[in-house]
């Protein structure tokens, strides 16, 4: 991408959500509150904000609602929640998609956007390391644990649910695609991000959004997105807080240069409800970059990708299974 980014247009103004449900996750700050911000501008009649962080999210609740566009676009009988989700936390995740469920018993798109962009090394109760399971293994016990929802929610509607993940463009700076540490023929591919001799701090963000996105690309082999539509996309680089949790030595740069060429979070939301409402089935097991779709770098195609992205496929299954009922359909390869 050139240094100052191209411009994005609006979106068209005909959406009406009216009548559906949303999860939006890391809502209490950044492109997740924008998200739930123009969700409602277009007239969805629930969402939830999935934060771990309540007071927080009840305090961007109160902002969201407080917005002229949003109180001139939603619904009046708008439900719009607050419930925790910690993404640390299996056990979080597995009450927040029970709560969920139990309550609302019908959702329609799920928004994986929380995320983190750190630099120390940190190894969780789960035993992985926190990028990974905050960024990956946790969006992917969210969303097997709702997909029953999504897929009941299609069939009672006739018309396909969505998930759609907020990806990063950043997923080619992984360690594994520049070669900074392959993975060693004996090493699985949690193993490898969770061991201290693999951690390279400044690539550790791409590496989890690669995660992201080969287990897209392969759960999309196993299920033709006929009921569930799944897809990716990055907004480019957005002006949110992400970037304050760097060392001030860092957070001055890189300030600046977000200062010059970074977005803005309505531009973000644009693109992040194209990917999640305005394209369509055709989009399952895409990546967008703002509102095109990228092909895969060459190195999801060479051996040593398809290796990958079938050993992550297979871990991911196994580590899946300690936490739920895996789907038939969630077979390894
Ligand atoms: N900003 C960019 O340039 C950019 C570019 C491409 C992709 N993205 C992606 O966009 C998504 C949103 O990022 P952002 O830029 O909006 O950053 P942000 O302002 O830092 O927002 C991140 C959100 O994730 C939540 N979160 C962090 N750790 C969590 C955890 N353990 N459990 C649950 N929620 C957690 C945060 O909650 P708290 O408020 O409690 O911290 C916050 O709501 C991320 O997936 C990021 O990778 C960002």
């Amino acid at each position: 991408m050139p240094f100052f980014q191209p411009s994005v247009s609006p979106l068209p103004e005909n959406i009406s959500l009216r009548g559906q449900t949303a999860i939006v996750t890391g809502a209490s700050q950044g492109i997740g509150t924008e998200i739930v911000a123009q969700l409602l501008e277009r007239s969805i009649s629930t969402v939830v904000l999935a934060v771990r962080n309540v007071a927080k999210g009840e305090e961007a609740r109160k902002a969201i609602l407080g917005r002229p566009s949003v109180k001139k676009g939603m619904d009046t009988k708008a439900v719009v929640k607050v419930m925790k989700l910690e993404a640390e936390d299996y056990g979080s995740v597995k009450s927040f998609a029970d709560d969920f469920s139990k309550e609302f018993g019908e959702l329609h798109l799920l928004m994986l956007n929380a995320g983190i962009g750190i630099l120390e090394r940190d190894i969780l109760p789960t035993t992985h390391e926190k990028t990974i399971q905050v960024n990956y293994l946790s969006n992917v016990l969210l969303l097997l644990l709702l997909y029953p929802l999504l897929t009941n929610t299609a069939t009672t509607t006739g018309t396909p649910t969505r998930i759609t993940w907020t990806g990063s463009r950043m997923h080619t700076s992984s360690s594994l695609l520049t070669g900074k540490k392959p993975l060693a023929p004996s090493s699985t591919v949690l193993g490898h991000f969770d061991s201290k001799e693999s951690w390279v701090p400044f690539t550790r963000y791409g590496d989890s959004k690669l995660l992201c996105l080969l287990f897209m690309y392969e759960m999309t082999n196993h299920d033709d997105g006929g009921k569930v539509v799944q897809n990716s996309f990055c907004p480019g680089m957005v002006n949110t807080g992400m970037s304050d949790v760097l060392p001030i030595y860092l957070r001055v740069p890189v300030n600046m240069v977000k200062a010059l060429r970074a977005r803005s979070v309505d531009v973000a939301g644009w693109v992040a409800l194209n990917t999640a409402v305005v394209v369509g089935g055709e989009s399952h097991g895409q990546f967008y970059a703002d509102k095109e779709v990228v092909e895969p770098a060459p190195w999801f195609r060479s051996a040593e990708g398809r290796r990958v992205q079938k050993m992550l496929w297979n871990e991911t299954v196994d580590e899946m299974a300690k936490y739920t009922k895996v789907p038939a359909w969630m077979k390894k390869v």
